[in-house]
């Protein structure tokens, strides 16, 4: 068997540069783990940047995300029980953010690629990848009880932060940069109305919260917690209750309550492996950063990664040039490490560190007064937040 384009993992980075390589007229074979119905289950974030659209419309899946998205000009940051509104579209001359699933655009992306007739395998194990180093890669796989034996020009490493890919790297090629933060977001999905038409991200003593939405009839909620807590512990009801001591008097009323209809804690991580290519072997997505999703941008910068590796491979296939491929790392990288630097910046900001005490705290509400008031920081907050561009 071959193809030109072996992806490993059908989470977003996969699918999205499959069907960018696809619509180029280069082959790929998608390999995934688990069924597409385990992968459609997970429960993620869903803030896209323009820059994130723009992708999606060029890549031909842009259709249902312009219908249903919800598009945000503005967000609500919550401190000392009182709500200001950060006004993106002012601050950034017009830019905006969409509110839409992460779960409906890898439905959108799987969908995508059946219509196109491209190969995907789901359910793949024992996946190894080989002799990346050289010219003609290798990955073997079983699938239905059969070994498989894949040739291919190139490995797309999309296969997340428990991947095998980064895993199969010699150590000494790569470094790994990494912090663990003391607590998780315990998140809550339900087919309520959400409480106010914007996000709302919430300081108070008590820990973070964040007020967040995927329609207008279905609303996703956050509660800072510690990582020892366990599900069982958090009832609908505590869960509710433990919300409203979180937000303001007027949507501590707004709020309507209803049964969850997903809830899971998550720990919370900043992490980047450098480089993202070994020879013909690419990282891409969480396969080679996470960040905390205090603002959102995991997503966002699996996308901007696939945007720079489908552009280096088009013109390795297309112009015989391998220019994009040796600055795919670099290029890559620059992006990363300042999503990086505002995601762990917006966490540092909202969330309630143990060490910190009464005067960590007194800063933060200082420095969200400052957001606030001044425009020049409210201004760095606002670009960042719909995103740096792409260049
Ligand atoms: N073999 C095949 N597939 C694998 C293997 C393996 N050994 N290991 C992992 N996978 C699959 C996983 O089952 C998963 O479906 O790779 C996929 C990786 O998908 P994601 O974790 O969603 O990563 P990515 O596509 O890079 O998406 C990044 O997801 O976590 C969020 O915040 C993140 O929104 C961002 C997005
Ligand atoms: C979400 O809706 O899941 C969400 C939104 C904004 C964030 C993080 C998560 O910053």
């Amino acid at each position: 068997m071959r193809t030109q384009v072996a992806i490993i993992g059908a989470g977003p980075s996969g699918l999205l540069l499959g069907q960018i390589l696809s619509r180029a007229g280069i082959s790929t074979l998608i390999l995934e783990r688990q069924s597409a119905d385990h992968v459609l289950g997970r429960i993620r974030a869903g803030v896209l940047e323009q820059g994130t659209i723009d992708l999606l419309e060029a890549a031909g899946v842009g259709q249902r995300l312009q219908r249903q998205g919800l598009v945000h000009g503005g967000f609500e940051l919550l401190f000392k029980g009182a709500r200001h509104r950060i006004d993106l579209q002012a601050l950034t001359g017009g830019r905006q953010v969409m509110v839409y699933g992460q779960t409906e655009l890898t439905r959108d992306l799987m969908e995508a690629r059946a219509a196109a007739g491209q190969p995907s395998v789901y359910q793949a194990s024992e996946l190894s990848i080989h002799d990346f180093a050289g010219q003609q890669p290798r990955v073997r796989y079983v699938s239905q009880g059969r070994q498989h034996e894949l040739a291919c020009d190139f490995i797309a490493g999309c296969d997340g932060f428990h991947g095998v890919c980064r895993a199969s790297v010699p150590r000494g090629a790569i470094t790994e940069y990494e912090k663990v933060y003391p607590f998780g977001w315990l998140g809550l999905l339900a087919d309520v109305p959400p409480v106010s038409p914007e996000l709302i991200y919430a300081n108070t003593e008590r820990g973070f919260a964040l007020c967040s939405m995927r329609s207008t009839s279905r609303a996703r909620y956050y509660l800072q917690c510690p990582l020892t807590d366990t599900l069982s512990q958090w009832t609908d009801q505590a869960f509710w209750a433990e919300l409203k001591n979180r937000l303001d008097p007027q949507a501590r009323e707004q709020l309507i309550t209803g049964p969850a209809i997903e809830k899971g804690i998550a720990p919370l991580r900043s992490f980047v492996a450098e480089p993202m290519r070994f020879g013909r072997l690419f990282l891409a997505g969480d396969a080679a950063h996470i960040v905390p999703p205090t603002g959102a941008k995991g997503l966002n910068l699996a996308a901007s990664d696939i945007n720079y590796l489908s552009a280096a491979l088009r013109e390795f296939y297309q112009d015989s040039s391998s220019a994009g491929i040796d600055s795919y790392s670099a290029r890559c990288l620059r992006r990363v490490w300042r999503a990086e630097r505002f995601s762990w910046w917006f966490t540092s900001l909202m969330h309630q560190f143990p060490e910190a005490g009464g005067f960590g705290q007194k800063l933060q509400e200082a420095e969200l007064d400052y957001l606030v008031h001044s425009s020049a920081a409210a201004t760095a907050l606002a670009e960042n937040y719909v995103g740096l561009p792409l260049d």
